[in-house]
């Protein structure tokens, strides 16, 4: 598995996975195999208290069979799953429950009772905890107006936006005060303005209640716009993980870079279906860059001339991320990637062209 370490200077080193004290969750060595297909495939992961985590993968890649791991639903072959430190492997129905408690979740389709009122559902878990009336409408008040919705209590589902539906959800995952929150693809069914409100309050829960958030998607721009950290998942294993930026400034696998295709800057394909393997001409360069390295003065540097073809800056945790792609004459290669790499760059070579690309 591929490892980013914190350092916010672009530069990066393989780390061991550590267990802290306060992780909120981990798996060790996981699997979960249906025939030959590989589902969970030795999973490790550890989920810290207060961040928001992210685990992306394509379909199939093993999320929904993590999650029903996590939620006791599925048993794993091998291996253990530790909630606040207490290892759930192998506890049986009844004595899974307190556990499942510490854990609330949202949907894509949001699965709200639609005979029931907005703060029937939100109370709901506290009903089935046994906590009194009185209690259970006051904590639910409380969270209507924490996710803005406290106009709608006696509303029923069926008269509210898919966004304030997710508010609904959100304030129900939250009733029984669990220790992490898990979202399994919540705002997939949500148009973009939607989902932007709806990450927007996730964030701002994390940060306002200290809550953990486990965002299980296959949608790169949701770990970005909120995600602390973030692992890739592919056929059953996590090949890769680190600080958001991190993964964004310096994808390790193919599929990382795959799933990120869509919001990094790609090279334009009449300039990609030109590209020639064989030197000469220019040589057309893949450059990422990270934190002061992307906020410098690199380019006018630069001791050739360049072209600019295509890029772009992005800020992921406030930091700088750029990707950009340069034409150099390939005569100066030499010169030019140990320049770049000597200011924390990384390089790739993605071919030649014979210029004016
Ligand atoms: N109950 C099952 N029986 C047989 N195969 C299964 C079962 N559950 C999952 N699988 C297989 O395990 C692999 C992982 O499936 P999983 O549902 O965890 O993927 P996923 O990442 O959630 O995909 P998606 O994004 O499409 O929901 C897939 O190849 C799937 O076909
Ligand atoms: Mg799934």
């Amino acid at each position: 598995m591929n490892s980013h370490v914190s350092v916010p200077d672009g530069t990066r080193a393989v780390v061991a996975d550590t267990a802290q004290a306060d992780d909120v969750v981990r798996l060790d060595n996981v699997k979960r195999h249906f025939g030959a297909t590989p589902a969970l495939d030795g999973v490790s992961l550890t989920v810290r208290k207060g961040e928001i985590l992210g685990i992306i993968g394509r379909s199939g890649a093993g999320k929904s069979t993590l999650i029903r791991c996590l939620n006791g639903l599925e048993r794993p072959e091998s291996g253990s799953i530790f909630v606040e430190g207490r290892q759930i492997t192998g506890l049986d129905e009844r004595q899974l429950q307190p556990f499942r408690r510490r854990i609330g979740m949202i949907f894509q389709h949001f699965n709200l009772l639609s005979a029931k009122t907005v703060e029937e559902n939100v109370a709901l878990p506290l009903k089935i905890e046994g906590r009194p009336r009185a209690e259970r409408f006051n904590r639910a008040r409380e969270l209507l107006e924490l996710v803005g919705l406290s106009d709608k209590a006696k509303a029923y589902p069926s008269s509210l936006s898919g966004g304030q539906k997710q508010r609904v959800g959100i304030a129900r995952a939250l009733a029984a005060r669990p220790a992490l929150l898990l979202s399994d693809e919540a705002t997939s069914a949500l148009d973009p303005e939607t989902t932007r409100s709806i990450l927007a309050l996730l964030k701002d829960i994390n940060r306002k209640l200290g809550l953990t958030i486990l965002l299980i998607t296959h949608e790169m721009e949701v770990v970005r716009s909120i995600g602390d950290r973030v692992a890739v998942i592919d056929a059953g294993k996590i090949v890769e993980e680190g600080p958001v930026w991190s993964v964004f400034a310096d994808p390790q696998t193919d599929i990382t870079k795959s799933l990120l295709a869509g919001i990094r800057p790609q090279l334009p394909a009449h300039i990609a279906s030109g590209l020639s393997p064989v030197p000469g001409g220019e040589a057309v360069l893949g450059v990422d860059l990270a934190g002061t390295a992307a906020q410098g003065t690199l380019l006018a540097d630069l001791p050739v001339a360049f072209r600019l073809l295509h890029g772009g800056v992005d800020h992921v945790q406030d930091q700088a991320v750029a990707r950009l792609y340069l034409a150099v004459p390939s005569g100066a290669l030499d010169k030019v990637v140990p320049f770049l790499e000597a200011r924390s760059a990384r390089v790739e070579v993605l071919g030649y062209v014979s210029g004016n690309a």
